[in-house]
């Protein structure tokens, strides 16, 4: 039995002699060593693992030690390596340090130097643990597409951490605009399907009477204008991950249909009666309240308890403290970059008008304001002028907070738009909505009213720009 607090060192010596010196130099350090006298026993021993430190002599008889080295920086690149070079070979040592050994030892040396040299290198490794430690759990800005080190999201970011390793199902709620999508692809690529397939599917954008099969896929002559056979999401997603973006609005004998699909693995495509059996994991996401959805009829509710196994919400970003400014300086170097602006800063009142607004529209409506300053002006810094959209009611923002219910869901039915101040309808101003909507019209009309086209030429998504259409109807 090894105790906890004692380091297992292996030692990789192929001098017999030698390695009981400096066994005996380490007797009353509390380690565990094990001592190997060949590379390929070292490799034995690494594969088996479990190792804090390696005391690593480079010159063995069946090979190299740099390539020991090697394989460790390459695989467990937490183990602390000390190598021992003969005297005389600096240059090897040299290239041991630039391979990522912890120290080196020049032989001969005295029981004082190793027993340092191994502690000090064991006090780095359990430091740079704890660093590591420290940023994953506690202090991190950016995450898988995220920005934002406000505690609301570190909290989702260990929900992220603990989720994705697993197949369950995830589910996320959040105003529009929180990143619910980004929360979507960083749950996949935190988890063991990361280089599998990650399909979406906006259950919103696509006519009812085609997403049966663009969920399940058709056979040909399936119905009018099913010209060949086609595989559908599920397919697609065999694998990896499947994401049903906007999922409350699925209409029920479809949501009846995806209920069998989560609980057998098995559908059958339109118009066919072939089962077709396929590994997805399964993440949704919608900025209503899924469980008042439940409540007044409009979603099942076993599908919402089979869905609902993992809850991710996405605070909207007035609650997250801190956050919007570290968004809205990365946006701003981003434009500013892609845009060969020189924009760096925001001026005080700039900064306190960002601060204050309520943001409805949350990180997009972050992203839609700063990239029109930017396209719009010039200079160095941001000013309050250049966001007129702030400025509306002298810094203090024209457009309310999204209504929220008790546990911070936007309610159903209550748009998040603006309504404008009522001072402001003056006839001079053309309202925001009205700008938006000639130019999405202007860009659908220049995209021969491909949607992807257009959502592509405006840097939106597919699903927001079916949504914007679907309003101005
Ligand atoms: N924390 C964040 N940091 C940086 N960018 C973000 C963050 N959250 C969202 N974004 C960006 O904001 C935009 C909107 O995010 P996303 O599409 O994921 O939101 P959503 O919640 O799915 O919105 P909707 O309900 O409208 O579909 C995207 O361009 C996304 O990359
Ligand atoms: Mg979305």
């Amino acid at each position: 039995m090894t105790n906890s607090a004692e380091k297992r060192i292996l030692l990789v010596e192929d001098e017999l002699s030698l390695a009981r010196v400096y066994e005996e130099y380490l007797r009353d350090e509390p380690y565990v060593v094990t001592h190997v006298d060949t590379g390929k026993g070292a490799f034995a021993e690494l594969a088996s693992g479990g190792q804090d430190a390696v005391i690593l002599d480079l010159r063995l008889p069946d090979m190299n030690g740099i390539e020991i080295l090697k394989h460790i920086q390459a695989n467990i690149p937490e183990l602390a390596v000390v190598v021992i070079t003969a005297h005389g070979s600096i240059n090897t040592a040299v290239q041991a340090m630039q391979l990522g050994a912890a120290d080196f030892l020049l032989k001969p040396f005295d029981p004082e130097r190793l027993i340092y040299t191994l502690r000090n290198a064991l006090e780095r490794q359990k430091l740079s643990q704890i660093v590591q430690v420290f940023q994953n759990e506690f202090d991190r800005r950016e995450y898988e597409g995220f920005i934002g080190s406000s505690l609301a999201m570190q909290a989702v970011y260990k929900t992220i951490d603990a989720a994705g390793p697993s197949s369950a199902s995830v589910f996320i709620t959040g105003e529009s605009g929180t990143g619910k999508e980004v929360c979507a692809e960083a749950t996949h690529a935190r988890g063991p399907r990361r280089d599998k397939p990650f399909i979406a599917l906006n259950c919103a954008a696509i006519p009812h009477d085609l997403i049966e099969s663009e969920i399940f896929g058709h056979v040909k002559g399936a119905f009018t204008g099913a010209v060949a056979d086609r595989d559908g999401a599920a397919t697609m997603a065999d694998g990896g991950t499947l994401f049903l973006d906007e999922i409350c609005e699925m209409d029920q004998g479809l949501q009846a249909k995806l209920l069998r699909f989560i609980q057998t693995g098995t559908f059958h495509k339109v118009g066919s009666s072939a089962p077709l059996k396929v590994d997805v994991r399964f993440i949704c996401a919608t900025n209503k309240d899924p469980r008042q959805e439940v409540e007044v009829g409009r979603f099942r509710e076993d599908l919402y308890f089979r869905l609902h196994v993992v809850p991710i919400h996405l605070p909207p970003l007035r609650e997250r403290e801190g956050d919007i400014m570290e968004i809205a300086h990365s946006f701003l170097l981003q434009y500013a970059h892609q845009e060969g602006k020189a924009f760096q800063h925001f001026d005080a009142a700039a900064e306190q008008a960002i601060t204050a607004h309520p943001w409805p529209g949350n990180v997009r409506e972050l992203q839609n304001t700063l990239r029109n300053a930017v396209v719009l002006n010039t200079g160095d810094t941001v000013t309050l002028e250049m966001m007129p959209q702030l400025q509306a009611a002298g810094g203090q923002s024209a457009v309310k907070p999204a209504s929220m219910s008790d546990d911070g869901m936007t309610t159903p039915g209550q748009s998040t738009d603006s309504d404008g101040d009522a001072s402001m309808k003056d006839a001079s101003i053309t309202p925001m909505w009205e700008v938006e909507q000639n130019h999405i019209n202007r860009v659908l009309d220049l995209c021969d009213g491909n949607v992807s086209k257009a959502a592509a030429a405006l840097e939106i998504g597919t699903s927001t720009l079916y949504r914007r259409m679907k309003e101005f109807k």
